[in-house]
């Protein structure tokens, strides 16, 4: 019997929305597009795509990776296996940091985004705030090819460099901010064997230390690279922002503070030079 729509979409064991999005992308076509052509018969070449998709899916693959692109701050990034998929709570850090440069009256603040993966911050940043001189930098060229491609296709100005952390920015002046989602995942963490994160970059998910290994990398390199009056912030995990607000006060910030995700747990620690 000939493949319909209604017939592929009814026979997959995927979750309908997810079936839909994927026979979408093999199709590029809309949502509405499937119910409007529900009797249409399939070419065996788009079966066979779909299948595929699906077969991948069914064994853990993430939708992002899929369907090559994932949704954040409104913009579609490109994302691929090599690079981190941006996650909705970090646009925490992201409405931050363009609240603390839109208020700061700079007329072209330098904003710094270490670990940039697919380059969800400082893009979303950049295009926010077109004022600012952005810089990204990661420790990963395969993440950076991703984020150069991401920023040319959304039209952002950013400025990437590779490098070890601060390694990446060595003879520039100053910054006004600097924002960082680092790998802040224990290494011994069962999570990491699970779902999504099976098939995400290791490096973009653990230090391979307790989980605060970068992040105390980050703080403890800050006051060197920020202006007068600058500021830090960075995301963290669940259970880590009373650790960071101590790394932060031990090193010399002030009026340093924690925010919560839109789940209630303390996602972001920042704090003024
Ligand atoms: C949690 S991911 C965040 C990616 C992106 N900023 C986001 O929020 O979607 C951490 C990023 O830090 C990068 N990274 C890990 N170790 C690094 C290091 N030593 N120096 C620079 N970047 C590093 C990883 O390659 C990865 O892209």
């Amino acid at each position: 019997m000939a493949d319909t729509v209604r017939r592929l979409l009814a026979s997959c064991r995927l979750p309908r929305l997810e079936t839909q999005m994927l026979l979408q992308h093999v199709l590029q076509v809309p949502r509405s597009w499937l119910i409007a052509h529900d009797t249409d018969v399939l070419e065996p070449g788009t079966v066979q795509r779909f299948q595929a998709l699906a077969d991948s899916r069914l064994a853990g693959q993430p939708m992002a990776y899929l369907l090559g692109e994932r949704e954040f701050m409104g913009h579609a990034f490109s994302v691929a296996p090599g690079v981190l998929i941006p996650r909705p709570e970090t646009e925490l850090l992201v409405e931050t940091a363009v609240q603390h440069i839109n208020q700061s009256g700079l007329a072209a603040p330098r904003v710094l985004d270490l670990g940039t993966g697919s380059g969800a911050v400082a893009i979303s940043i950049a295009l926010a705030c077109p004022q600012a001189q952005v810089f990204a930098t990661d420790i990963s060229p395969q993440a950076l090819a991703v984020a150069d491609g991401n920023a040319g296709k959304l039209g952002a100005r950013v400025e990437f460099s590779c490098g070890n952390w601060y390694d990446a920015i060595v003879g520039q002046p100053a910054f006004d901010i600097i924002v960082s989602n680092p790998p802040y995942i224990s290494a011994d963490d069962a999570h990491l064997g699970q779902g999504d994160l099976r098939f995400e970059p290791i490096g973009a998910l653990t230090d391979g230390a307790n989980g605060l290994h970068a992040l105390e990398t980050i703080v403890a390199g800050a006051p060197a690279r920020l202006a007068s009056g600058g500021v830090l912030w960075m995301e963290h995990g669940w259970d880590q922002a009373s650790a960071v607000r101590k790394m932060l006060q031990d090193t010399g910030f002030c009026r340093v503070s924690s925010l919560q995700d839109l789940a209630g747990i303390e996602r972001i620690t920042g704090g003024f030079l």
